[in-house]
C-alpha cells in the first residue's frame, strides 16, 4: 500500500511517498481503508527530531494520526457488524492507505458528517472538548486563547463561546483574526502589535481586566507573558508549544496567586475519556454546532508539502491529507 515516510529527521523533504506491506488485523482488530488522515502541529516538530522523551520514534518511520475511512476487513472475533461502517481512530503511523486498528478504539462517524470533517477531529476536537472539560468554563468565565486560529484554537474558540463564556482570542495578523471573531469570539487580538497585552486586558473587561481561563496553544513568550493576564485564583493550562517549547510557567508564583496549571500531560486522556470526546466532538459537528476550519487539503503523496504549509504559518486552519 501507499504510505508517506520520515525518511531521517529533517525538513518536510523528508517525508516521502513509499510502497510499505498491507497490515494485517489480528483478533479483535479490523482495517479500515482511510480516507482521510489529520495533521497536527507537533508531528513537524517530532519530523524535525524535537521532543523525543516525548515521542520516541526513529527513523524510517510513517506518523500519525487520526484517520477517518471505512472498514473493509475484519480480525478473529469481531462482529460482522462492523464491516462498511464509516469511522474515526488514532492510529500510529497512519498517513498510509490502510490502517488496523481494535475494534474497540473506532468511533462511529455520524451519518451526515463528512469523512473529512471527521478526520479534522480526531485530535483537534477530542483535546479541545476535554480542555473545556478539564478547565470547567462556564458562563461566568472570561477565556483567552493562544493560538486562536489554530487547528485546536478554532474549536476552543467556538466551545468557550458555546458554554457562553466570554472569549478573547489571541492570533497572529487580521486577516486570521477575523476568523476568530467569525467563530464566536467577541474579541481577537492580533499578536503582532507591540501592545497586545493592553488590548487583550481591555478585551477580557471585568471589575479587574483579565483572564479567569488561559488556554495556551502557543507556549514560549506568548505563553509567558499571558499568564500576567490570568485572574488570580484562575487556571492557566500550557498545552501548546508550537513556538518551538512550553510556557515557562512558575509554579510557586501560580500558587501564590491561587492559579490551578495544567500541562500537556493532562490532556494524554485514557481510552474512556477518547471514546467520549470523540464521539462528543463528531455529535456537535454533525449538529453543526462545531466547524473545524479546513485551509487545504493535500494528496497522501504530498505529505511533505502539507508540512511545509503548517510550518510556513501562512494557511487559516488546519491541513489534512487525502488518501
Ligand atoms: N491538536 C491537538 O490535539 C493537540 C493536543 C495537545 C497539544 N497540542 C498543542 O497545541 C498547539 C496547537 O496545536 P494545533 O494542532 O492546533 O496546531 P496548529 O493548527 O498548527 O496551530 C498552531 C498554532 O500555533 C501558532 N504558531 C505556529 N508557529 C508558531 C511560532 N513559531 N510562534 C508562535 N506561534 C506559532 C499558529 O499561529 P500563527 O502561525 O498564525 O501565528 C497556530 O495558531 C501545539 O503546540 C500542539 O502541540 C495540540
Amino acid at each position: 500500500m501507499r504510505a508517506a515516510q520520515v525518511k531521517a529527521f529533517g525538513g518536510p523533504e523528508v517525508l516521502v511517498a513509499v510502497e510499505i506491506p498491507d497490515p494485517v488485523p489480528g483478533p479483535g482488530e479490523v482495517v479500515i481503508d482511510v480516507a482521510y488522515v489529520d495533521t497536527i502541529f507537533v508531528e513537524t516538530q517530532v519530523r524535525g527530531g524535537w521532543g523525543r522523551d516525548f515521542f520516541p520514534v526513529t527513523p524510517p518511520y510513517v506518523p500519525g494520526g487520526g484517520v477517518a475511512g471505512v472498514v473493509t476487513a475484519l480480525g478473529a472475533d469481531v462482529p460482522e457488524e462492523w464491516l462498511g461502517r464509516r469511522v474515526t481512530a488514532f492510529v500510529t503511523g497512519s498517513y498510509a492507505e490502510r490502517a488496523v486498528v481494535a475494534a474497540s478504539a473506532l468511533t462511529v462517524v455520524p451519518d451526515t458528517l463528512d469523512l473529512r470533517t471527521a478526520a479534522a477531529l480526531v485530535h483537534d476536537g477530542v483535546t479541545a472538548t476535554g480542555l473545556l472539560e478539564l478547565t470547567g468554563i462556564g458562563p461566568t468565565d472570561r477565556v483567552l486563547v493562544l493560538g486562536a486560529s489554530g487547528g485546536m484554537g478554532t474549536l476552543l474558540v467556538q466551545l468557550a463561546h458555546a458554554r457562553g463564556a466570554r472569549v478573547v482570542g489571541v492570533a497572529r495578523g487580521a486577516e486570521k483574526a477575523a476568523l476568530v471573531r467569525e467563530l464566536g469570539a467577541d474579541a481577537a487580538v492580533d499578536a503582532t502589535h507591540a501592545d497586545w497585552t493592553s488590548a487583550a486586558r481591555h478585551a477580557l473587561g471585568g471589575p479587574v481586566p483579565a483572564a479567569d481561563v488561559v488556554l495556551d496553544g502557543v507556549g514560549g513568550q506568548l505563553g509567558a507573558t499571558a499568564f500576567s493576564l490570568a485572574a488570580d485564583g484562575g487556571r492557566f493550562s500550557a498545552h501548546g508549544a508550537s513556538s518551538g517549547g512550553f510556557s515557562p510557567i512558575d509554579a510557586t508564583e501560580a500558587t501564590r496567586r491561587g492559579i490551578t496549571l495544567f500541562g500537556i500531560g493532562d490532556v494524554q486522556f485514557g481510552p474512556a475519556d477518547l471514546r467520549r470526546y470523540t464521539s462528543a466532538a463528531l455529535a456537535d459537528a454533525a449538529a453543526g454546532r462545531l466547524r473545524p476550519v479546513i485551509g487545504e487539503v493535500f494528496p497522501l503523496e504530498r505529505a511533505g508539502d502539507a508540512h511545509a504549509a503548517v510550518e510556513g504559518r501562512g494557511l487559516v486552519g488546519k491541513v489534512v491529507l487525502e488518501v
